[in-house]
């Protein structure tokens, strides 16, 4: 799905927001490992991104093609600052509805509003794209991402108390939430 925007930043800066490209894969592995040195609130730690830059390319291409997923990247200056997308969860007739978000920035552009950015440009891909829920898991600690999600419409249906296992043993609490995309149409 295609997407193309500038935008200025809290700060005055240009910013680029636009689909990722196969050409990106370098880069986009980097931000990759980097994001996930910077913050203890993902998934998975800097050392699982176990996929190599050829299949980066291939995926970033698929992506860039596909109907309903989507990966949009924020560039400042030419860099990559930071990276958000769409994944249809499964392809079967009773799932075909719920896609899943998920972000990140590199820590030095946090606060600069492009986590607003990218989120409400998932969220309108997500729409054209006939999905009709986004959902998301938020580690209950991340104030900031739950304040990001919740401003966007998104709300809680539930939690996971044992949702992470870090290496150390500790447990994190993931939030469940969703966003219903097809909200307007059935209020009328
Ligand atoms: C969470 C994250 C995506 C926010 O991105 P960002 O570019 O810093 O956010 P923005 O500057 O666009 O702020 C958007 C909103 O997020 C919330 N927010 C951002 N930073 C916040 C902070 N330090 N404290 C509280 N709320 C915050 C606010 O609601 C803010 O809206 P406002 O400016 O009107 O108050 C970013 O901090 C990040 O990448 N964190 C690490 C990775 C991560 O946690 N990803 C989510 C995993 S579920």
């Amino acid at each position: 799905m295609f997407f193309y925007q500038p935008i200025v930043l809290k700060n005055g800066q240009k910013c680029i927001l636009r689909n990722a490209e196969a050409s990106d894969a370098v880069r986009h592995h980097a931000y990759f490992v980097q994001t996930h040195k910077e913050t203890d609130f993902l998934l998975t730690y800097p050392d699982e991104c176990t996929m190599d830059i050829i299949s980066l390319e291939r995926q970033l291409k698929e992506t860039k093609c596909s109907g309903t997923d989507v990966e949009i990247c924020a560039f400042v200056d030419g860099k990559l600052a930071g990276s958000a997308g769409n994944n249809l969860i499964r392809d079967c007739a009773k799932m075909r509805h719920r896609a899943e978000f998920g972000i990140s920035i590199k820590k030095e552009y946090w606060g600069l509003g492009i986590g607003d950015a990218l989120t409400k440009a998932c969220i309108e891909c997500a729409k054209n794209a006939g999905f009709l829920q986004l959902e998301l898991e938020v580690v209950s600690e991340n104030e900031s991402a739950i304040n990001l999600y919740k401003k966007h419409g998104f709300v809680e249906y539930g939690r996971n108390s044992r949702g992470f296992r870090c290496r150390d043993g500790r447990w994190q609490e993931l939030v469940l939430m969703r966003l219903e995309l097809d909200e307007n149409d059935r209020k009328i």
